[in-house]
């Protein structure tokens, strides 16, 4: 699949090199966007990098044409990796200490992307206490280094500093690419996930709820998305933010939570966390209702559809994988196995919700996940590792395991 490479290009001798790497990248199939600093434009012309991307060069933050075209926090982002060659011991420093004079520092600061160094500069630089702890630093970051190469230097030195030669620079950019593929197993399929509780209406201002209060279903969106999934959230009323990268669709009654994930479809995944009303008030009033010195009317209820049911039953658009939750107060095992024949969906994830448990609006869960092959019980874990573990059995799931 093609990648996204944002190369920055610092100043040095070295920068005549970053042209040769943009050639070996290219010739992989990656698209490369280059941004090019003052003092790389003293050694490289933003002519001849931008023939080689096959894009235009970004070399001013302030430049008006540049931030109305995509601006910087944009820049930092439409990349999958973000390469810096040669990284300049001012580069480095910038970096090491979050500066965000220009571009590339600002670009640098604002990314959400991994970012891999190619250190370039003169002996006594590299060695040098400052670079050292720089150095240590961005590595403490979560920085990727390749290089640098020991060597005659351009200044007639000898020592570290010469930057990797551009091949072993795209081998390592190789090798970052494949541990981010690694770690977005789901990269490519789309997985809607409803959670939180709904409100159904009795008249204006009162309404029936529970007491859900979405961090499972939020946290298991949160994983399909950092696991590279396109995630729709659809989320009834909740005290928690949605978490970053996925859609969020908000509603409160049942009946717009299924017309929402009908909208949300075709999807690969459907994970099904929301703790839906079984019943609505047959004819919610368009009043408060009034005391009126006797007790009211007993509710008429009617039954909400089941949104899990008609995923998992949906004539042309089932997803291929369909999870639903069964909250229980006893006879975990047997009542979810039966509820997951009765939905017709492919795994049920039960959890014992008596009081006892603090699971309901707790931050921890206990839960056992029943397919047709078979359960496993999992022990207590943060509702964040329940999402994790979930997602690695769906990856699993789809890479055939
Ligand atoms: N669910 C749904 N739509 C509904 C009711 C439930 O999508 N109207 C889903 C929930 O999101 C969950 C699963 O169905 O994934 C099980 O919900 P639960 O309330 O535990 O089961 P019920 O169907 O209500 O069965 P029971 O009341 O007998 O426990």
């Amino acid at each position: 699949m093609t990648k996204r490479i944002l190369l920055i290009v610092g100043g040095g001798i070295a920068a005549y090199k970053a042209l040769e790497l943009t050639r070996a990248l290219r010739k992989r199939g990656h698209a490369v966007r280059a941004i090019l600093t003052r003092a790389g434009a003293e050694f490289v012309t933003p002519l001849s990098l931008a023939s080689l991307t096959g894009d235009k060069v970004y070399q001013d933050l302030f430049n008006l044409t540049d931030e109305s075209e995509m601006g910087h926090i944009e820049l930092s982002r439409s990349a999958d990796l973000v390469v810096v060659a040669p990284a300049t011991a001012d580069l480095m420093a910038k970096a090491a200490h979050g500066l965000a004079g220009d571009l590339a520092s600002t670009t640098l600061l604002a990314t959400d992307k991994p970012v891999l160094m190619a250190p370039a500069m003169n002996v006594r630089m590299w060695r040098h206490a400052a670079t050292q702890r720089n150095l240590a630093q961005l590595k403490a970051d979560g920085v990727g280094f390749v290089g640098p190469g020991e060597g005659e230097m351009a200044c007639g030195e000898f020592g570290p500093g010469r930057m990797a030669e551009p091949e072993a620079i795209a081998q390592a950019i190789d090798a970052a690419l494949g541990a981010l593929d690694a770690a977005r197993p789901l990269a490519g399929l789309s997985a809607l996930v409803t959670s939180g509780p709904t409100h159904e209406p009795i008249d204006p201002v009162r309404y029936i709820a529970n007491r859900s209060s979405g961090k499972q279903g939020h946290a298991i969106a949160g994983a399909l998305a950092a696991a590279g999934a396109r995630v729709t959230l659809v989320s009834g009323p909740v005290g928690i933010p949605a978490p970053s990268g996925v859609q969020l669709v908000s509603v409160e009654t049942a009946r717009e939570m299924l017309a929402a994930a009908e909208r949300a479809l075709p999807a690969d995944i459907a994970v099904c966390a929301a703790a839906v009303a079984d019943w609505r008030v047959a004819s919610d009033a368009a009043q408060k209702i009034k005391k009126a010195g006797h007790a009211p009317e007993p509710l008429a209820l009617v039954e909400n559809p089941d949104i899990l049911a008609t995923l998992s039953r949906h004539p042309f658009r089932r997803p291929r994988l369909v999870i639903g939750f069964a909250a229980e107060t006893e006879n975990v095992v047997e009542y979810a196995r039966a509820k997951l024949a009765r939905k017709g969906c492919d795994w049920i994830v039960a959890n014992d919700v008596s009081p006892g448990t603090g699971i309901m609006g707790g931050d921890s869960n206990t839960v056992h996940l029943i397919t047709a092959g078979g359960e496993e019980n999992w022990a207590a874990m943060p509702k964040g590792e329940v999402a994790q573990r979930l997602v690695s059995r769906i990856a699993a799931e789809f890479a055939g395991a």
